[in-house]
């Protein structure tokens, strides 16, 4: 179902589990974490980070990917992210958005705190995008 290998996920696990540590989610009370692994494989960590206005707040995945940039890395190969809610949740609209600009596909793996999993590629989540290939 993917071209990554379970040493991998589970080492992405860990990297996510380990940044939903520091999410900032006073409001929701709703931590996510999320690990991107980079083409040169390292492995960049985001969080959610909320902001009393609310709509300021920042996804994990956005969070990732930023810091991911900031540190030099442009080409990605998987993210995981992770939740405490009762299903694997998918990265909201936005966030497929921004992954899009930098990949035109990866593989996600969903993992909820209990261990539950889902694989989607970020195709799958959006589908007939706009991106930068449409303004050449
Ligand atoms: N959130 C993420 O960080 N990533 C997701 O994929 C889903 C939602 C955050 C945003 C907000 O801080 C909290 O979860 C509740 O929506």
């Amino acid at each position: 179902m993917n071209s990554i290998d379970e040493p991998t996920w589970q080492r992405l696990i860990e990297e996510a589990t380990a940044a939903s540590r520091n999410a900032h989610a006073p409001y929701s009370k709703f931590d996510v974490g999320a690990a991107l692994l980079t083409s040169s494989g390292e492995v960049v960590r985001g969080c959610n980070v909320e902001n009393a206005t609310f709509g300021a707040t920042v996804c994990a995945e956005r969070v990732a990917l930023a810091n991911a940039v900031v540190q030099g890395h442009r080409q990605f190969d998987a993210l995981c992210v992770i939740t405490p809610a009762d299903r694997p949740v998918a990265p909201c609209g936005i966030c497929r958005q921004v992954l899009a600009e930098f990949a035109l596909d990866l593989p996600i793996l969903m993992v909820n705190t209990h261990g539950d999993r889902l694989y989607v590629t970020l195709a799958e989540l959006l589908p007939h995008r706009f991106d930068g290939r449409d303004l050449k």
